[in-house]
């Protein structure tokens, strides 16, 4: 292995690939096969899903400026997909059935091949009949470490997990209307899963958050931090914030980097999740808390599009055209043409209207947005899963500069399964 100083040293000499930092760029390969595991992450042993016998699967890395080179070799009895939630990747690697590629059928393989363009925090899931394969646990975390990643004593990656069992602790095969109609299948088992077991007193340490639950908005809270959240979505803020309590959607991430006060614990609406036990203590560091370099953000230039777009549906919904019970612009399920069909570059500013009496967190595939605050007009929080509250509208600014056909769904994967989705178009 090359070491770095060694490699900077002789860096003059040989024509440099990648980042600034001088770090050759590398092809990080993986095998990933979605299969049948035994797991006893609710507490009774039972067969479940997951990656390379692993639930959730194992999380794979990169750093910013590598490529990705992953073969998905389906091991189940049925079709699967696997999306790069987050990832501003070429269009046919983004993993959706109808709109980029062709189920993967059992025993087939497929080759995803992309480059890791962007330093953050990102997930990977099946994205096909995913309200029933993630909820058996096929994800896992995807990680894109910095070119100059920050100086902290841990990285730890913190999954909120969530499962429905039945009274015997096995995980529930029952999939009733009113797990898609209302706020989506809530589990009864919650709990943060740590990578790892325990953290000394005075470490400062990186936490990733990562809600890969079908339908659970967390309302996080988190205690013996001291610190800040230095990223949504794996993009880093441009000014980093306080730690608060906060809400976490479906597919949503947040990184805090802080030190250890205390045993560190978190709990969804005051209700304790998890906790990471202190083992020991070190040395408090002397330097201010590293911070992150931003991400490129696409500026808008031009003429901004608008559009409006429509939540509808659920219980009590009135009637739409399309299969299911939730409709975007009064069309259930994908319509036939998409939301916005426009040239690469072009600026969208979209007004999210949602009409229905639950709450909706609309993702959107190969790019990330900008949440609009309210009266100003100014740019909020750059992501790619923003929360919209029952009745609330929120406008969202996107420049649409990733060719190809992009999913804009809702990531409670129930209310997605039962028509909330849609799609735009970018040539
Ligand atoms: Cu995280 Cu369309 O997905
Ligand atoms: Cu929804």
């Amino acid at each position: 292995m090359i070491n770095r100083r060694a490699f900077i040293a002789s860096a003059s000499a040989v024509p440099l690939i990648g980042t600034a930092q001088g770090v050759l760029a590398q092809t990080q390969r993986y095998t990933l096969r979605p299969e049948r595991v035994m797991s006893d992450i609710s507490g009774v042993r039972q067969p479940l899903l997951g990656f390379n016998g692993q639930l959730p699967g194992p999380t794979i890395r990169a750093r910013q400026g590598d490529t990705f080179d992953i073969a998905v070799e389906n091991a189940l009895e049925e079709g699967t997909l696997v999306h790069w939630h987050g990832l501003r990747l070429p269009n046919p690697m983004d993993g959706v059935n109808v709109l980029t590629q062709d189920v993967i059928p059992p025993n087939a393989s497929f080759n995803y091949r992309f480059k890791a363009n962007d330093a953050g925090t990102f997930w990977y899931h099946s994205h096909y009949i995913s309200y029933d394969q993630v909820s058996r646990g096929l994800f896992g975390a995807l990680i894109v470490d910095e070119a100059d990643p920050p100086d902290v004593d841990h990285d730890i990656t913190v999954l909120l997990f969530d499962m429905l069992i039945g009274g015997d602790g096995r995980y529930s095969e029952e999939f009733p209307p009113g797990q898609f109609t209302g706020p989506g299948r809530l589990g009864n088992v919650e709990q943060a899963l740590f990578s790892e077991q325990t953290v000394a007193q005075g470490a400062c340490i990186r936490l990733r958050l990562l809600n890969p639950s079908v339908d659970r908005v967390y309302n996080v809270g988190i205690a013996g931090l001291e610190g800040q959240i230095v990223a949504l979505d794996g993009m880093p803020l441009v000014q980093p914030r306080p730690i608060s309590q906060m809400s976490l959607a479906p597919g949503q991430r947040c990184d805090i980097i802080a030190d250890v006060t205390q045993p560190v614990v978190l709990t969804d609406f005051g209700a304790e999740i998890g906790r990471l036990p202190l083992s020991g203590q070190t040395n408090p560091r002397r330097a201010p808390l590293p911070r992150l370099a931003l991400n490129h953000m696409p500026r808008p230039s031009g003429q901004i599009v608008t559009a409006d777009l429509l939540l509808q549906g659920g219980d009590g919904g009135s009637g739409h055209d399309g299969f299911g019970t939730w409709a975007l612009n009064d069309v259930s399920g994908l319509p036939r043409s998409p939301l916005a069909d426009v040239r690469r570059g072009t600026a969208l500013r979209l007004t999210l209207r949602n009409d229905t009496a639950f709450d909706h967190v609309m993702h959107l595939h190969g790019h990330h947005f900008w949440e609009m605050r309210d009266q100003t007009g100014e740019v909020g929080d750059y992501r790619d899963s923003t929360l919209v509250r029952a009745g609330e509208q929120r406008d969202i600014l996107c420049v649409l500069d990733n060719p190809g056909v992009w999913m804009l769904h809702c990531h409670m994967l129930s209310h997605q399964a039962d028509g909330m989705a849609t799609w735009l178009r970018v040539t």
